[in-house]
Order: C-alpha cells, then structure tokens, then sequence
C-alpha cells in the first residue's frame, strides 16, 4: 500500500515552499500546501484507480483521465481497486474534514493519493492536480518530448465561498451552444461552480418555450444592430439580422456537461422590464397598442411586461418549463431597470393596482416578483434576482445579486436576505480592462485586472450574523458589444482568474505580486486550452 509511504515522504521532506515556491503555480492558490523533495512522473503504466463500488469515484476517476489522455497520448485506464497499487493516482472518498467541496492531495514517489467527502471536492482537487503538471497537459494534441512529472506535495484545500460564478449574456448577442461548453470547460479549470445564463432581454429570447412557440419564432430574431456608441440623434445601424435560440434539448446537453464538472447553470428569464423581444413576440404582455419590434439598440427601455393576470400566468408558465430544463435550486427572475413611465401612464395598470389595493409601482415590483417567488417555491426552488428587487418589499427567501453597489448588498443582508456580489466596481467584466484607445470597443468603464483582484466580497460594513448571507460572487460579461465568442473570452479573462481567486482563496493568503507570477505560468495553461484572454500588461 504506497499511501502510507506517501504520508511519510512527506512528513520527512524538507519543506521547500520558500526556495521552490514560483515553480507551483497553482490558481486558484490553495488554502495549505507543502512541498517535499522528489516528484511523480505520470508515464504509460499509471493506472487511475478508485475504491471499488464508489460510483462517484469512478465518474470522476473517468474526467481525470479524459483530461490527461490528449496531450500525453497515454490510454491511462481506470479501475476499480480495495487497495491502491504502485504508480497509480487513487481517488477516494472519504471524509476528510474540509467541507462539500474540499479535498487533499498527496504526491509522493510512488503514486498520488486525492480524498474528499464529494465527488466536487474530488473534482476540485483533479484541477489542482492538472495545474501541478506541465502547462502543456492542457494541450488538446500531443504533446512531443514531454515529461509529466508531479512534485511531490500535500494539499489542503476548500473554498471560501460557495458561489463561485461567471455570467455570459445570450440575448445581446447569441452565443453558440458549444462555445457555452467550451467556457464551462474554462471555468472549471478555475474551480468555478455556478454559470450564470441571461437567456431573455429586449434585443432577443433565447430560450425555446413550448407553449409559446412565437417567443423564439419572433424574439429570437432582431433586424439589425445599431452600430458602436452611436447617439440618439445620430444612430447607424448594421442592417444585419441577428438572432439565435437554444432548443430544450440544447440546454438540458449544456446542463448535463456543466453537472459534468460540478457547475450549475443558473438560467435567467427578465421581468417586468427588459421585455421587449417578448412583447414584440406577444403584444398582450405589453402596456402598448402598437407592434414593437424585437430592439435593436442598447440602454435601458421603457417597454416593460404589463400587470395582468394572464400576463402573471404566461410567465409562470414560460418558468415551469425553465424548472423543467434546469435542475438547480435558484432561478433567476431578472427585476432591473424596470422604469415604471408606462405603468404610471396606463389606464389598465392603475386600474389592477387599484384592484389589488397596491398604492404605488414599486410595490407594484414587488407584488409581481412576490407572486414569482410563490410560484418557484411551489416547484421547490428559489428566486434569486437583481437588487431592485428589493424595491417596494422583498420576501426574506430571495436571494439578491447585488449589481448596482456594497451599499445594495448591505441592504439586503441587514434585511435577511442572502446575497451574490456582483457590483459594477469589480465584476463588470463588460468594462474597458486598459486604456480605451488601445482596447476594443467596450460598453465603458474602467476594470483593470489589479482592481478585480483587489475585490474582498466580504469587505462590506455588516455585523458577523449579517456577513452569513454572502454566498459569494461572480462576474458579468454583457453582451451589447460583446459579439463572439473570442470577444467573450478577451473580456472574461484574465479577469475571471482574479475573480476565481477571490472567490475560493482565503482572505488572508491573497497577493496580487504571488497572483501575477503564478498568473504568467497560468496563461499558458490558457494557450494550450486555446482560450483567447487578452495579453497581461508587460
Ligand atoms: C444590470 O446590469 N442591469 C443588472
């Protein structure tokens, strides 16, 4: 039984963390780690072996050596074993004392022992385990003259938040379904574990709705896009259609891949505001007489849902079949920007306030995200939306993501309710990331990487009980400007390596110097995985 012998390897070894220290570049870092002398070299013999009957083990046993396979060539099987052999790596589950997603790792002479009381911790720890081999494991082909070795090490390590996320906004402009795969595959390097989709806006629905088939026959499809910054007065458009959706089936293969990698997929449907591809697709759910059109340019819009019962009932509807696609326990309801001009001016909307006995429009807001967050608890799950929906009153069981500023998510935790940080400041990942003049046409703003970096999610003025409702954080690429998919990747990285590191590194541990030198190994990871992140400054 070599684990025995890894221990004592280890325990014997010299630690050599302050003389080797830049040569492990793990990233995010890990909470504990020690180095020892020597290595393992993974070779054509290694077997990936778990404790027989651990299904768990297996499936995870499985992914390791599917990641490993392309750039070593090496067929590395995977067995079922009651003791680990010699030069295997042994994935066992086993409560080890560090949380639903932590895990250790040993690496000694003879094979690599990793433990966790989940298959996710298992999971985080076989990303730890890539990043301890050449950069070059990341390669999708073969990978000549290489040498895989492993130093030798003991790991400890958990994260410190729960919510670990990224959104990619589909309906400014339609991302493909395998790019959505590829970003998974990304974010999971990064030990992320939520993405966050924002499937409905005015410029495009991009989720197909069985019992409303025109949402995606009419809203999924734009006549053209207005060009640049262009201004009110002076606006070009491209006099492009765009469009796109994904079919049920798509989205329940991405949900399956992202569970895959321990990632789930948090589906966003916008209301009241934000609506306008809907409304043009069903005019009855609009506060206006006239046809709109699906918009073709940016900002915030007046044409939000009406109040309607059956407007209320269609959207029920259109999220018992989002329930039905997506098996996590948030659903996102959108709730920004919703500007209440129409609701103030209409007959119809004063006259149901009336009805109802609601006497302004925020409570209006509130009643409608209220009479979702009924229906979501009905089907088991929470509502999670924007932090306007705090406006007018909020049920203390929907969590808010706080966009707008600290001071939003202050309010919420002092309210009771949970809390995603996803403020402007550090987690816009829409914003310039240099000097504009050198960098592609973004949305605006100002988010270098050293800022994002700089970003304590629990640095907010909160008592320690109120400090509990922080779930943790995640960072936003908007797609006004943002129209392929290597546009995505040069705003989401390095940024989103920043971000990840404030999200799963202990407070205490982080430095932006450690982060920058580990961060020069790290994107050759990213060369290899051929993601297209944008140069770091020199
Ligand atoms: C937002 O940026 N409107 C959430």
């Amino acid at each position: 039984m070599f684990l025995m012998s890894v221990f004592l390897c280890v325990a014997a070894g010299e630690s050599l963390m302050a003389a080797n220290k830049a040569d492990i570049t793990i990233l995010p870092a890990p909470v504990k780690m020690e180095q020892s002398k020597g290595y393992f070299e993974l070779n054509e013999q290694t077997q990936i072996v778990f404790q027989t009957g651990n299904s768990e083990g297996e499936k995870t046993a499985a992914y390791l050596a599917s990641v490993l396979r392309p750039a070593t060539g090496y067929a590395l099987p995977v067995n079922a074993v009651s003791d680990a052999p010699a030069n295997a790596i042994y994935l066992q589950i086993e409560d080890v004392k560090l949380g639903e997603e932590g895990y250790r790792l040993t690496v000694g002479k003879e094979g690599v022992a990793l433990s966790a009381a989940t298959s996710a911790g298992l999971f985080n720890g076989v990303q730890t385990l890539r990043q301890l081999l050449p950069p070059a494991i990341f390669n999708s082909s073969k990978v000549e003259k290489q040498s895989w070795k492993i130093p030798s090490m003991a790991i400890e390590d958990y994260p410190r938040f729960a919510w670990r996320g990224m959104m990619l906004d589909t309906a400014r402009h339609f991302l493909p379904k395998e790019f959505i795969k590829k970003f998974i595959d990304t974010l999971a390097v990064h030990k992320m574990n939520r993405l966050h989709l924002h499937l409905t806006d005015d410029q495009g629905w991009r989720i197909e709705i069985k019992k409303y088939p025109k949402l995606t026959e009419v809203g999924a499809w734009r006549k053209e896009t207005l060009v640049g910054h262009s201004g009110k007065n002076n606006q070009t458009f491209d006099g492009k259609r765009h469009g796109g959706f994904y079919t049920q089936d798509d989205l329940r293969e991405l949900v399956v891949y992202a569970a895959e990698r321990h990632i789930t997929i948090l589906p966003e449907i916008e209301m009241p505001g934000h609506a306008q591809a809907a409304i043009a697709s069903y005019p009855e759910l609009g506060n206006l007489s006239e046809q709109l059109p699906v918009h073709t340019s940016w900002g915030v819009n007046k044409n939000i849902f009406n109040v309607e019962e059956h407007t209320i009932l269609f959207l029920q509807d259109v999220l018992a079949e989002v329930v039905d696609i997506f098996p996590g326990t948030y659903i996102h309801i959108g709730g920004d920007e919703a500007v209440k001009d129409q609701w103030k001016a209409s007959e119809a909307v004063q006259k149901r306030m009336k009805e109802l006995g609601i006497p302004d429009e925020a409570k209006m807001q509130s009643y409608f995200i209220a009479r979702m967050n009924e229906f979501l608890k009905s089907k088991g799950r929470k509502l999670i939306g924007w932090d306007e929906i705090l406006e007018g009153g909020l049920g203390k069981d929907a969590t808010v993501m706080a966009w707008r500023g600290i001071e939003k998510a202050v309010e919420a935790a002092k309210a009771g309710n949970d809390v995603v940080m996803a403020p402007t400041t550090y987690t816009y990942f829409d914003y310039y990331q240099g000097k504009k003049e050198k960098e592609p046409l973004a949305i605006g703003g100002n988010l270098p990487l050293e800022k994002v970096y700089g970003f304590d999610p629990m640095s907010i003025d909160l008592e320690p009980e109120a400090l509990k409702h922080v779930l943790g954080t995640q960072g936003q690429v908007w797609g006004e400007y943002i129209a392929t998919p290597d546009y995505a990747e040069y705003m989401a990285f390095p940024r989103a390596c920043a971000l990840a590191e404030a999200a799963w590194t202990p407070q205490a541990q982080r430095n932006y110097e450690d982060f920058l030198a580990r961060l020069k190994a790290h994107v050759m990871r990213l060369d290899a995985l051929g993601v297209h992140y944008r140069a770091l400054d020199k």
